[in-house]
């Protein structure tokens, strides 16, 4: 049988192992390999803000600027690709108020984000279900952005992976011949070109704060080899000492893809 070898992001087909890492120079001075698209699950807020005796509203706008800083660390260590986790399918279903309070959050932090204006925004997620005042105006940060040609920040809002892979075949099989081209042989190669990350790399590393150790519902397609860094602060706690661990987590770690 013979297994394609896997596509780095320049299309080149490498087997990366322990011993032929990309090495590039990281703040601080340090030497390894860099993450090209980190993706963070930003738990924590809502405890961030009752261990502070605050709203949880608080809690997000603690996040939110946070996420801003967090997004200025990738930027100077050169990832290509970030993937901020801030409201799952799942979320919508709380009966308390955070989830319109951490929407507002993400409103403020994008259009403050759009101003730079640096990273490219894009929404992930079924941002259909969500309040129509407020997907205008994150909308609205996205398209300022649209024609920028810096690095690339998605923002999953409403998110499932499990949907997210459901409405990949959904799309697919809609698409004219989609169901007899399914049908000849459908590969991971098709199905992955109707992901909401279709065209960017899986995320190397997977960030999640908060303690909690795991993956809920997120990246449930992309994840399959990202290595996986766990630390205990809840979300707005992340300092830069936080960000050059994960990194380090990341540089120490032997991607062998099951070679
Ligand atoms: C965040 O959890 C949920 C996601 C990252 C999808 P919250 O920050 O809302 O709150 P707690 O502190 O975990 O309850
Ligand atoms: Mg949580």
């Amino acid at each position: 049988m013979t297994v394609p070898l896997r596509r780095s992001r320049g299309g080149r087909a490498t087997v990366e192992t322990c011993f032929s890492r990309r090495s590039t120079p990281r703040p601080g001075g340090r030497r390894g390999p860099v993450p090209g698209h980190i993706a963070v699950i930003l738990d924590g807020n809502r405890r961030w803000a009752k261990a502070a005796a605050r709203e949880s509203a608080w809690g997000y706008m603690q996040g939110g600027d946070r996420a801003l800083q967090f997004l200025n660390w990738c930027d100077a260590a050169g990832i290509d690709v970030v993937t901020l986790y801030a409201v799952s399918l799942d979320n919508l279903r709380r009966e308390d108020d955070s989830v319109i309070a951490s929407l507002r959050a993400v409103a403020e932090t994008l259009q403050q984000l759009a101003r730079q204006p640096r990273w490219r925004i894009r929404l992930i997620g079924r941002i259909e279900l969500l309040d129509t005042q407020i997907v205008e105006e994150l909308r609205e940060a996205v398209d300022l952005t649209a024609a920028v040609s810096g690095p690339t920040v998605n923002i999953a809002l409403a998110y499932s992976g499990r949907e997210e892979i459901l409405q990949a075949l959904r799309e697919l099989l809609s698409t004219p011949g989609g169901i007899t081209q399914a049908q000849a042989g459908l590969t991971q190669d098709m199905l992955a070109r109707h992901l909401y990350t279709a065209g960017l790399p899986d995320p190397d590393l997977i960030i999640r704060t908060s303690g909690e150790q795991r993956l809920s519902d997120f990246m449930t397609w992309q994840s399959t080899y990202s290595e996986l860094y766990f630390c205990d602060t809840g979300w707005p706690g992340f300092d830069e000492r936080h960000f050059a661990q994960a990194l380090d987590h990341f540089a120490s770690c032997c991607r062998r893809y099951g070679q």
